[in-house]
C-alpha cells in the first residue's frame, strides 16, 4: 500500500483504501499518466493475447483487440439513476433506491478483483487548470480502460496536482467483474458476460460500474462522468453537460463561428466535426473543438462559451473512409486502439465501408478467419478507435482554450428516413428547446438492442440524462432566459430516404451548405421562409455551387407532409404523458400551435412564401 503514502489528498487515499479492502487486488498501480506506463501496458496486453500490435509500417504503435461477443456496446437496460428520490431520476432512466443498489453492488464487489491489479487512474474532464474543468479519479482492474483513458482524457499525476490535498473529484468504480482464481488462466477479454451493472449516485457524484470492459461502460470519464453525473451537477450549478460536438467554421474572410450539435450515437458527431466542405467553398475551413461532449456555460458577459471535456476520440469505425472522413483517417494513422474492428492479412486494420473491395484472408472481430461468403460483417456494427484529438488534422487552435469558444448555435439532428426536412430553424428559443426535446432518432448499434427503430431521443440525451428529463428540459428554457443573444437552434435531418431506400441527401461533405445557411441565419445574413415548424431556407438560399442538386430534389427533401407530422406530434403527446408530473406547460402550448399550423392549407406556407 505505500504507493498510497505519497498521495497528499486524505479523502482520496482513504477511499482507495477502503475499495482496495473491497475489491481484494492482488496489487494497487497509482497511474502518472506517463507513456513509459502507457507503453508497458500496451505491452502487458500484447503478451497476454489481448492486445494486437498492428503492422508498425502501416499502423504505427497501434493495436487491435477483440471484446467477448457479450459485451460490444453501452448496456442501457442495465444502467442505473440511482438518485435518492425515483422522481428525481425521472421515467426515461432504470431507479433504485441508493440503498437498495448498494445491497446489490456490495457482493458483486467483494473480492471482484482477486487476482488482478487494482489501477487508480485521476483525470480531468476538461483543460488543466480551466474553470470549467472538473477532477475525477478511477479505480479498475483493467489495464485497457486504463490505456483508453490515457488516450481520452487528461490522465495521471497533472490530474492529481489540481486536486491537492483537498480538492473536490467524482468518484468513479470500475471493475470488469471477474475475479481470477490463483493460477487460473485469464481469458483475453475479461468480463462478466451475465451480470453488468452501470450505477450513478448523482447526489454523491460517485459511480460504480461492474462487468462490462467496453467503452461507455467502462470508460467512465465519458457517458457516465461528463454527461450522466455532469448533467445533474449542471442542473444544479446553471451550466449545460450535453451530447454534443462542437466545431469552429471560419469564412473566407476569417469570420469564425462556433457551434454545437446534437446527433445521438453513430449519427454523424465525428464526421460533421471534422466536414471538409466541398471543392467550390474556396476558403471555408472546419475545425474541430469536440467530437461528441461538450460543457456549456455561460459568462459574466451573458454569452455561452464551451469547452470539450475530453482529450480524445471512441469514434465508430465502420463507414469512416477517405472519402466520408479523410480526416478521421489521418486521425488513426497511429498511436491507436481499435476496438473490434477485422484485421487484414498484412495485421493493418479494415471495417465494413473502408474500402469497395473486401480483402482476402482477414481475420474478423471474433478473431476467425473471415469467410466473405458468409454475409456477416467482419468488423462489428460498433467497432471503434480511440485516437488522441491532437493527431486531428483540423484539431481547431482553441480546442484546449481554458475559456472555451463562443456558441452561436446548436443544431441538432436524428436518424430519420421520413418525415423530418433537411434543416429548419426552431422560431425562437422555446421553439427550440420544443424541437429538441421532441426529436426522434432511428436507433443504432451503439446500445445493446434492436437497431433501426424510430424512438423520441431529447437532445441525443435519452440514454445519457442523469436526472428527470422533464427536469432537464425546464433548466433548458430557463438557462436560455438569462443568456444575452443566445444561440439559435437549427435542426436537420441527413438521412431522408426515397421510396427505394436511398438517401436522398449526399451528407458528409455537402452538409457544408447546410451549416453556411446556418451560420448566415445566425449572423442575419441569409433569407428564409416561414413553415409550419419553423424558418426553412428556399433553394436559392443555399450555397450550390459544384453542386448538381436540383430544386426538384430540394423540394422532396424539404417536404413537411401533413399527416406525417400530425404522427409525429403523436408521437410527442406519447412523450409527453410519460413525463406529464414534470412537463413544462409551455410544450403543450407549443404543442398546439405547432398543431394549428399544420391544419392550415400548404400553398400557405409553400416554398414561394414570402421571405424574412
Ligand atoms: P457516437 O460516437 O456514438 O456518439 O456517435 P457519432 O455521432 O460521433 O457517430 P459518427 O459520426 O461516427 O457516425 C457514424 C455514422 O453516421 C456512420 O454510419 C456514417 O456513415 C453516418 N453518417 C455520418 N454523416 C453522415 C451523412 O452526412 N450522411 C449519411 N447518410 N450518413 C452519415
Ligand atoms: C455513444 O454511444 O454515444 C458513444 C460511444 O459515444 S460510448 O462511449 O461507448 O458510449
Ligand atoms: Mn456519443
Amino acid at each position: 500500500m505505500n504507493v498510497l503514502e505519497s498521495l497528499p489528498h486524505a479523502a482520496l487515499q482513504q477511499w482507495i483504501t477502503d475499495m482496495a479492502t473491497q475489491c481484494q487486488p492482488e496489487s494497487i498501480h497509482l497511474c502518472d499518466g506517463s507513456d513509459a506506463e502507457y507503453n508497458a501496458l500496451c505491452q502487458q496486453l500484447v503478451e497476454k493475447g489481448t492486445f494486437i500490435r498492428l503492422n508498425p509500417a502501416k499502423r504505427p504503435n497501434s493495436f487491435a483487440c477483440f471484446s467477448d461477443p457479450s459485451d460490444v456496446a453501452r448496456v442501457e437496460d442495465r444502467t442505473y439513476i440511482c438518485s435518492l428520490r425515483k422522481e428525481d431520476a425521472g421515467p426515461t432512466n432504470n431507479w433504485v433506491h441508493p440503498k437498495d443498489m448498494k445491497n446489490i453492488l456490495t457482493p458483486l464487489l467483494a473480492g471482484c478483483m482477486k487476482g488482478r491489479t487494482m489501477y487508480v487512474i485521476p483525470f480531468s474532464m476538461g483543460p488543466i487548470g480551466s474553470a470549467l474543468s472538473h477532477i475525477g479519479v478511477q479505480i479498475t482492474d483493467s489495464e485497457y480502460v486504463v490505456i483508453n483513458m490515457k488516450i481520452m482524457t487528461r490522465m495521471g499525476q497533472q490530474a492529481l496536482n489540481v486536486l491537492g490535498d483537498s480538492g473536490d473529484f467524482v468518484k468513479c468504480v470500475h471493475t470488469v467483474g471477474a475475479p481470477l482464481a490463483a493460477g487460473a488462466q485469464d481469458s483475453k477479454w475479461p468480463c462478466n458476460p451475465t451480470v453488468k451493472y452501470i450505477v450513478h449516485y448523482p447526489e454523491e457524484r460517485s459511480i460504480v460500474s461492474y462487468g462490462s470492459g467496453y467503452g461507455g461502460n467502462a470508460l467512465l470519464g465519458k457517458k457516465c462522468f461528463a454527461l450522466r453525473i455532469a448533467s445533474s451537477m449542471a442542473s444544479e450549478e446553471g451550466w449545460l453537460a450535453e451530447h454534443m460536438l462542437i466545431l469552429g467554421a471560419e469564412s473566407p474572410k476569417g469570420e469564425k463561428t462556433y457551434i454545437a450539435a446534437a446527433f445521438p450515437s453513430a449519427c454523424g458527431k465525428t464526421n460533421f466535426a471534422m466536414l471538409i466542405p466541398p471543392k467550390s467553398f474556396k476558403g471555408w475551413k472546419i475545425t474541430t473543438v469536440g467530437d461528441d461532449i461538450a460543457w456549456l456555460k455561460p459568462r459574466e458577459d451573458g454569452r455561452l462559451y464551451a469547452i470539450n471535456p475530453e482529450a480524445g476520440y471512441f469514434g465508430v469505425a465502420p463507414g469512416t473512409n477517405e472519402k466520408t472522413n479523410p480526416n478521421a483517417m489521418t486521425t488513426i494513422r497511429a498511436n491507436t486502439i481499435f476496438t473490434n474492428v477485422a484485421i487484414t492479412a498484412d495485421n493493418d486494420v479494415w471495417w465494413e465501408g473502408m474500402t469497395k473491395n473486401v480483402p482476402d484472408g482477414m481475420t474478423d472481430w471474433h478473431g476467425k478467419p473471415y469467410d466473405k461468403a458468409s454475409g456477416k460483417p467482419a468488423a462489428h456494427p460498433n467497432a471503434r478507435f480511440t485516437a488522441p484529438a491532437y493527431q486531428n488534422p483540423v484539431i481547431d487552435p482553441r480546442w484546449e482554450d481554458p475559456n472555451g469558444v463562443r456558441i452561436r448555435a446548436f443544431i441538432m439532428g436524428g436518424r430519420r428516413s421520413t418525415t423530418v426536412p433537411l434543416v429548419y430553424q426552431a422560431f425562437n428559443w422555446n421553439f427550440g428547446v420544443y424541437m429538441g426535446a421532441t426529436m426522434g432518432s432511428e436507433t443504432t448499434a451503439a446500445a445493446f438492442g434492436e437497431v433501426g427503430k424510430v424512438r423520441r431521443d431529447p437532445f441525443a440525451m435519452l440514454p445519457f440524462c442523469g436526472y428527470h428529463m422533464a427536469d432537464y428540459f425546464n433548466h433548458w428554457l430557463n438557462f436560455g432566459r438569462n443568456l444575452q443573444s443566445p444561440p439559435r437552434l437549427f435542426s436537420v435531418n441527413w438521412f431522408r430516404k426515397d421510396e427505394n431506400g436511398a438517401f436522398l441527401w449526399p451528407g458528409f461533405g455537402d452538409n457544408m451548405r447546410v451549416l453556411k445557411w446556418v451560420i448566415e441565419r445566425v449572423r442575419g445574413r441569409a433569407c428564409a421562409v416561414e413553415s409550419p415548424i419553423g424558418w426553412m431556407p428556399r433553394y436559392e438560399n443555399m450555397d450550390w455551387t459544384g453542386s448538381d442538386f436540383t430544386p426538384q430534389q430540394f423540394e422532396q427533401l424539404m417536404t413537411i407532409d401533413r399527416e406525417e407530422w400530425k404522427n409525429e406530434l403523436v408521437g410527442h403527446q406519447e412523450l409527453f404523458e410519460r413525463m406529464y408530473d414534470k412537463l413544462p406547460k409551455e410544450f403543450y402550448f407549443m404543442r398546439q400551435l405547432l398543431l394549428s399550423s399544420l391544419w392550415r392549407s400548404p400553398e400557405q406556407w409553400s416554398m414561394e412564401a414570402e421571405e424574412a
